[in-house]
């Protein structure tokens, strides 16, 4: 399917407001605001516990997409914070800022870069129509912090503003350390810290989040090869673990919005209520980051190769996204509330979530929990099915509510023991999206399960 008849499919209507996801994560325990007890901070959020079940399957099929799958990519987990003059060598101290401007009349700050034209030029308020400051003021988004506890040899440092940096820091041990050859990669996932001027829209813009991050070192000969290698590979990831393909497209970034260690950059961007939005971002940044960091730090960072012998700064190709953004999207993605096709109230909300990153991946619900046979059986499933998978046991409520409680938080599989059961060892096995039902044998059923829930 092209592009182009895939927006044209694009149904508007289906796109879910942002306000039913936040509502259903804090109701379930996906997510949940940051320091709620003091009025929270703005920006900044934690995962609850089903929130984290699906947080670490995400980041598990990444790293195993990325690193297991490719002979040639390794990882690495960085610390959060560097040595200052890291920040001085990435540009960051000097062009990782906001330009805002504020209303004269309701005091509300607008990014210069997210105004609509019009308002701009005419230096006129989108909200209240008022009068906009002129000249913008300028904000570095590194969030400073000091290490040391004596006054005068405290020193400034930088929480990290992209997670990369590690990667280029560590670059030189992982070609000495793991014997890898140009062209390799490094991958790793970790926190960054943003001191976002408008944080908002929930997980999107948050001051404290998550990356994924691969660097992929080659020659400079080689680098439209691999730069469409990885641009294709990611958006087919990001393609694999959505329903609503229509919602996913490229887009090249402008000259005038280019980040300052960028030649080119694509974005993968996800289509949600708010618009087009960026969830991956496709970087060629060329040998900005090793030629600066050898001029800094003055380590030489060139390679040369083991059988030309030609020594040279190789290039990068950078693809970084967000697991947070990653998690926020396969919510919107998977949300949807049916109503009951028989008008009889029994209209259900269900998270179509894939399989492979559903926080809990099968329930065992005995069909009466008052009776002996049917809950042994039960626990001892569970207990078996447990050391497989996240499994939830639950003999709390009619059946048809314990469907729709995990249907809400994306389960794909409910095991029902009932009398049959005890006669034939066979159980119910419903699956979410269709709610169809078969019988499979107790001996069969972890491995039914296993083989669906699984990546490969
Ligand atoms: N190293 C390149 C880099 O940091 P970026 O486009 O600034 O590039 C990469 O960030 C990804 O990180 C974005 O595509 C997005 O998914 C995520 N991201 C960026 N800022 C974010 C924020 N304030 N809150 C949540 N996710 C964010």
């Amino acid at each position: 399917m092209t592009q182009t008849e895939e927006r044209a499919e694009l149904n508007e209507s289906e796109l879910v407001p942002i306000e039913k996801i936040v509502s259903l994560c804090k109701r379930r325990g996906f997510v949940y605001p940051n320091s709620e007890i003091y009025g929270g901070v703005a920006g900044i959020y934690d995962f609850g516990p089903l929130g984290v079940e699906m947080r670490n399957n995400i980041r598990r099929y990444w790293w195993w997409s990325m690193v297991q799958l490719h002979d040639n990519v390794v990882g690495i987990e960085g610390a959060n914070i560097t040595h200052p003059r890291v920040w001085e060598a990435s540009g960051h101290v000097e062009n990782f800022v906001d330009r805002l401007v504020e209303c004269k009349k309701c005091k509300r700050r607008f990014r210069i870069d997210h105004l609509p034209p019009e308002n701009l030029e005419k230096h006129v308020c989108p909200v209240c129509g008022g009068e906009l400051t002129t000249e913008p003021r300028v904000f570095n988004l590194l969030m400073e912090t000091y290490l040391g506890v004596i006054e005068d040899e405290r020193m400034k440092t930088y929480l990290r503003g992209e997670a990369c940096q590690n990667i280029y820091l560590d670059y030189d041990n992982v070609l000495k350390s793991s014997r890898m050859q140009v062209p390799f990669g490094i991958c790793q996932i970790g926190k960054t810290y943003r001191n976002e001027v408008t944080p908002g829209n929930f997980l999107f813009r948050q001051r404290e989040f998550e990356q994924w991050d691969l660097q992929f070192f080659v020659h400079p000969s080689e680098m439209q090869k691999w730069f469409d290698y990885w641009k294709s590979y990611r958006f087919d990831w990001c393609q694999s673990i959505i329903t609503h393909k229509e919602r996913l497209r490229f887009r090249a970034h402008g000259s005038d919005e280019l980040a300052h260690y960028a030649k080119q950059a694509y974005d993968i961007e996800y289509r949600t209520i708010l618009g087009w939005q960026e969830w991956e971002g496709i970087h060629w940044r060329q040998d900005w980051d090793l030629s600066r960091h050898s001029e800094y730090s003055g380590q030489d960072l060139s390679y040369t190769d083991p059988l030309t012998k030609e020594r040279y700064i190789p290039w990068i190709v950078e693809t970084s996204g967000g697991v947070d953004r990653t998690f926020l999207y396969l919510l919107l993605d998977a949300y949807e509330e049916q109503p009951d096709p028989m008008g009889k109230g029994n209209d259900r909300t269900v998270l179509h979530l894939h399989p492979w990153l559903a926080p809990v991946k099968v329930a065992v619900l005995p069909l009466q929990k008052n009776k002996e046979e049917l809950v042994n059986v039960s626990k001892e499933l569970y207990r078996k099915l447990q050391r497989l998978m996240v499994a939830q046991y639950d003999d709390i409520q009619n059946i048809g509510r314990r469907y729709r409680r995990q249907d809400e938080i994306g389960t794909p599989y409910c095991v029902t023991i009932d009398f049959q059961t005890l006669d034939d060892q066979t159980v119910t096995v419903r699956e979410r999206d269709s709610m169809s039902q078969i019988r499979v044998h107790l001996n069969e059923l972890p491995m039914y399960l296993f083989e669906r829930v699984t990546w490969k």
